[in-house]
């Protein structure tokens, strides 16, 4: 097992990424073709364009990993896919591209759930070689059960996960996902950057949140399930943001502003933003955690993935959340926890450790028709 060589492919949304790992987890070669710079002008990711990078990117990403970690495709011992969720267009180049290298090579194929590798990444072995810098000594890895809460621009699930494949979501949005909320919001302050995220992070360092208090969200509905249990909600706070932003950025008193004042004014509104979304997600996280240890009182860890972990006023809020309830705070190191195909790998390993994939696929099934 310790020899077999896994490829993982990732194409769910606007990153194609490919990654050759050793069955022990070792990462032997990785690539990730960003579309940076090409959903800018409309503001979000378009799925026709998004494809459309994909099936550029998608040989090239996969003949880059497989040249890093030096072998030829004939060598890989399985193809690790992710099959959603995700944009139907863009999981479909990748798996294609996974069907045709399994069935010319007569591999196995492991289907991997897109949050299911965000999570499962974290127990990923740290490198051999001490002299790897890229990742911490020390990476936490969590044993099952674990609480993972899944933070990312599709997706906002807090998870009790007992095992591969086995989770019981204990609380996940109603309406957008932190990520969406953060790149509206970097959208309504004026970034043109795609995603918006990690730019309104650096925006509100220059700011104070105290100038403009947000209402918490959920906190008046009348509903006493949303008001007390762990879902999320971000639409309200989106909709305050945009009032706060008309009256503080586009009103005939901004005008008169300074660039540096303007600055000013966008970076208060900008961290009155986080300040209040990061409360409202450590706030369910916090219930979350506190119904996990009920179900599983074995529970150690708290498993931050996706995107929206490498930001780091989530992070410290929710190590908090964890110092609380006696859990270790577990995350990849930040480069993971974007969409790669590094996390696909290895999820994809610990499903064949499990006996959890499929047959090689016939040659033609890839032209066929691609089942997701
Ligand atoms: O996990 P991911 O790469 O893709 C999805 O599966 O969605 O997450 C992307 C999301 C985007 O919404 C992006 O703005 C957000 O993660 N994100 C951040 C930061 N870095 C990425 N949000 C806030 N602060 C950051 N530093
Ligand atoms: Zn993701």
């Amino acid at each position: 097992k310790k020899d077999w060589l896994v490829l993982g492919i990732e194409s769910s949304c606007d990153d194609t990424g490919a990654a050759v790992l050793r069955g022990d987890g070792q990462i032997l070669g990785e690539a990730l073709a960003s579309q940076a710079g090409i959903h800018e002008q409309w503001g979000g990711v378009v799925p026709r364009l998004a494809q459309e990078g994909h099936k550029q990117a998608i040989d090239g990403t996969v003949d880059e990993a497989l040249r890093r970690a030096g072998v030829a495709t004939g060598d890989i011992s399985a193809v690790a896919v992710t099959v959603g969720p995700g944009l139907g267009l863009c999981l479909e180049v990748g798996v294609r591209k996974a069907i045709h290298i399994a069935a010319e090579h007569r591999l196995p194929l492991v289907r991997v759930h897109h949050m299911e590798a965000h999570m499962m990444v974290t127990r990923l072995p740290p490198p051999a070689e001490a002299s790897e810098t890229s990742r911490p000594a020390d990476p936490r890895q969590p044993d099952f059960p674990f609480i993972t809460l899944l933070v990312s621009g599709g997706h906002n699930m807090a998870v009790l996960t007992r095992g591969v494949g086995r989770h019981t979501i204990l609380g996940s949005t109603i309406d957008d996902s932190i990520g969406e909320a953060f790149d509206k919001t970097a959208r309504l302050l004026g970034i043109t950057k795609v995603p918006g995220g990690p730019h309104l992070e650096r925006l509100a360092k220059d700011g104070d949140p105290k100038v403009h208090p947000l209402p918490k969200p959920l906190a008046k509905t009348r509903d006493k399930v949303l008001q007390e249990g762990c879902n999320y909600s971000f639409s309200g706070l989106k909709t305050a943001v945009r009032t706060l932003v008309e009256r503080e950025l586009h009103s005939a008193k901004s005008a008169a502003l300074s660039e540096e004042e303007l600055h000013k004014a966008k970076a208060d509104v900008a961290a009155a933003f986080q300040h209040m979304a990061v409360r409202h997600l450590c706030e369910r996280a916090s219930r979350a955690a506190g119904w996990a240890l009920e179900l599983e009182p074995g529970t150690k860890c708290l498993v931050v993935a996706g995107g929206v972990a490498a930001n780091q006023a989530v992070r410290k809020g929710l190590e908090e959340v964890a110092r609380e309830h006696s859990l270790q705070m577990c995350c990849p190191p930040p480069r993971l926890c974007v969409d790669n195909g590094v996390m696909v790998a290895w999820a994809g390993i610990e499903r064949l450790l499990l006996g959890l994939f499929e047959e090689p696929p016939s040659a033609d099934s890839a032209d066929s028709h691609v089942e997701i």
